[in-house]
């Protein structure tokens, strides 16, 4: 009897480690990022609040992100494209007036899955047992200006992002940035509205930036 239960007892801690693996994001999908980032510079502390919209399409390997600002009366919005397998990245503004657009040179790849080097830290539930969520961390080293400790939280099963946090240095600045994912839909409704690039892109002057940032920081880890 005391074998079996202790047989149990392994076989359901086997299947709750397979289920923490690291996983890999749903394919294509809409969703709202928002994201509060601290920074000290020059012995100054600010924080700076963002919010976008954006479709993150891996099918076709791109990623689109939308947000609107408004200042003194004028609304901008404010377009990111990102088309890693033609390895180039549209920055666009819209505003009634003027409109302007960036075409960089994009040598990245569109992450899909939590690193293999994150180490699941734990679960938890959020409400009562609406959602299951599974935590993961890993440490990011890009050069020695530019590192974190990356904690991302996901749905449990699914891989939707729910949350990161983001602790380290960015251009040697110190850098705390939290960043929440909310209304997530499956699929992208109209990948137009964030793939289309403007005709007057044609026109943008192309730069080829000497250090490559990784796009995906913008949208998610
Ligand atoms: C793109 O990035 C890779 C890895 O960082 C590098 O080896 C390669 O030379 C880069 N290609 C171009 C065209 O810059
Ligand atoms: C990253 O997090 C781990 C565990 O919390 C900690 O031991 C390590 O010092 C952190 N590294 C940095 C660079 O903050
Ligand atoms: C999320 O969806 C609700 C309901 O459709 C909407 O009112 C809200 O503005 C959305 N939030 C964001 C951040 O997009």
């Amino acid at each position: 009897m005391a074998t079996k239960s202790v047989l149990i007892l392994l076989l359901v801690a086997a299947a709750t480690t397979f289920a923490q693996k690291q996983c890999c994001y749903p394919s294509q999908f809409e969703a709202s990022r928002g994201s509060i980032v601290a920074q000290v510079q020059g012995g100054q502390a600010m924080t700076q609040k963002t919010g976008y919209q954006f479709a993150y399409d891996y099918t076709n390997r791109r990623l689109g992100a939308i947000t609107y600002k408004e200042d003194l009366g004028v609304m901008t919005k404010f377009q990111d494209i990102f088309e890693y397998s033609q390895g180039v990245e549209y920055e666009i503004q819209v505003k009634p007036q003027v409109s302007s657009c960036l075409k960089r040179t994009l040598n990245a790849t569109l992450p899909h899955c939590i690193p293999a080097s994150a180490t699941y830290l734990g679960s938890s539930y959020l409400g009562d047992h609406k959602l299951n969520v599974d935590y993961f961390q890993y440490f990011e080293s890009k050069s020695s200006t530019d590192y974190a400790n990356i904690t991302i939280t996901v749905s449990q099963g699914d891989c939707v992002p729910f949350s990161d946090v983001y602790e380290g240095m960015k251009d040697g600045v110190p850098t705390l940035e939290v960043r929440g994912y909310v209304n997530y839909t499956s699929g992208i409704s109209d990948p137009s509205k964030y793939f289309t690039v403007p005709s007057f892109c044609q026109s943008a002057k192309h730069e080829t930036p000497k250090t490559q940032k990784s796009p995906f920081d913008k949208i998610l880890p």
